[in-house]
C-alpha cells in the first residue's frame, strides 16, 4: 500500500482529461491531488470520479484554479466557493483539509498525513520591496496573476486576510494532531511553504502569488519527513533540514508534453511516490540556478 501525489491536473485543458483517464489503476494505494485539478466544480467532479476508480482513497486541497469565482459575475465567492469544493469531495468520500487529519497505516511506516490550506499573502518576493507594493513590482516586470481577476476572498477583505485566517487555522490543527498521535507529518497543501522554493525562470516575479512567509519553518515545528506542494508546475524533488520537499505538478499540456521530450518522463512519471520513499527521487532540474528578479 503506496502513498503517491500528483498536482495541478487542469483537466480543462482536453488532453490532461485524456492523460488522467490513461493513468494506470492503483486499487491499493491513496494518491494526494495537490490543488488545481480545474477551473470549474463540474472539471473537479468529473476528475475526482475518475481517480477514484483507480485509487482506495484520494485526498484533495485545494489550489488557486479551484477557488477561481466562475463564473465571474454568478459564481460563489471567496470562503462560500471553497465550502462548495469541500462538499463536492465530501460526495465522493475524498479526504479535505476540513476532515481530521488520517494516520498513514501503510508501507514507510505510520504518519499523519495533513492536508492543508494556506494560501498567499504576497510575502515571497524581495526583502527590500514592501508587501503592499509587491503586486506592483510583479507587473512592473510584466507578471500579473489571473487570480487578481478571479479569486475573490469574501468575507474577508483581502487575500492576505484570508490566508492569515488559515495559516491560524492550519497551525492550531497540526498542534492538536501531533499532541494526540506522537508521528512524523506529510504536510501536503498547494503552494510552496518556503521562498527559497518558488523558482520560476521564466516569470521569477510571480513568486507574490505563490506562498506566505509564515510557513517557513512548518516543515520543523511541524515535524514533517514529507512536504508536497504544486502550482509551480516545475516537478522536483529538493531537502531542506533533512526533509523531502517534492513539487509534483503535471501542468499544461505544453508543459508535460515537453517533460517528455526533454527528459523522457512519461505520464506515470508524474505520479510522485510518497510512502514507502521512493529509491530515487525525481531530482532537481533548476539546482544551482540564480534567477535575476
Ligand atoms: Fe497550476
Ligand atoms: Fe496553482
Amino acid at each position: 500500500m503506496k502513498l503517491w501525489a500528483i498536482s495541478d491536473l487542469h483537466v480543462g485543458y482536453k488532453k490532461n482529461l485524456l492523460a488522467v483517464g490513461e493513468l494506470a489503476p492503483h486499487p491499493n494505494d491513496w494518491l494526494v491531488l495537490c490543488g488545481d485539478i480545474g477551473d470549474t466544480l463540474e472539471q473537479v467532479e468529473l476528475a475526482l470520479r475518475l481517480l477514484n476508480q483507480k485509487f482506495a482513497q484520494l485526498i484533495w486541497v485545494p489550489g488557486n484554479h479551484e477557488l477561481w469565482t466562475v463564473p465571474r459575475k454568478t459564481g460563489l465567492r471567496g470562503v462560500a466557493r471553497y465550502e462548495a469544493l469541500v462538499e463536492l469531495c465530501r460526495r465522493h468520500q475524498v479526504l479535505t483539509p476540513e476532515d481530521p487529519f488520517p494516520v498513514w497505516q501503510g508501507d514507510g511506516g505510520a504518519h499523519v498525513l495533513a492536508p492543508l490550506f494556506a494560501l498567499y499573502d504576497y510575502s515571497f518576493r524581495p526583502d527590500d520591496v514592501p508587501i503592499a507594493e509587491a503586486v506592483a513590482w510583479a507587473r512592473e516586470g510584466k507578471v500579473l496573476c489571473t487570480d487578481e481577476a478571479l479569486l475573490q476572498p469574501e468575507p474577508y477583505n483581502h487575500v492576505g486576510e484570508w490566508c492569515a485566517a488559515r495559516v491560524a487555522e492550519s497551525e492550531r490543527r497540526l498542534d492538536e494532531a501531533l499532541e494526540e498521535h506522537d508521528l512524523p507529518t506529510v504536510l501536503i497543501a498547494h503552494f510552496p511553504l518556503r521562498q527559497e522554493h518558488a523558482i520560476l525562470p521564466n516569470i521569477p516575479r510571480f513568486m507574490v502569488w505563490c506562498g506566505t512567509r509564515l510557513t517557513e519553518q512548518w516543515h520543523q515545528r511541524f515535524n514533517a519527513r514529507v512536504v508536497i506542494s504544486g502550482h509551480l508546475h516545475i516537478p522536483c524533488t529538493r531537502y531542506v533540514d533533512g526533509v523531502r520537499f517534492e513539487e509534483v505538478s503535471l501542468g499544461y499540456p505544453n508543459q508535460w508534453e515537453a517533460r517528455e521530450l526533454r527528459q523522457g518522463w512519461l505520464l506515470e512519471d508524474h505520479l510522485r511516490q510518497i510512502l514507502p520513499a521512493p529509491s530515487q527521487d525525481a531530482g532537481d532540474p533548476l539546482a544551482g540556478y540564480e534567477f535575476p528578479l
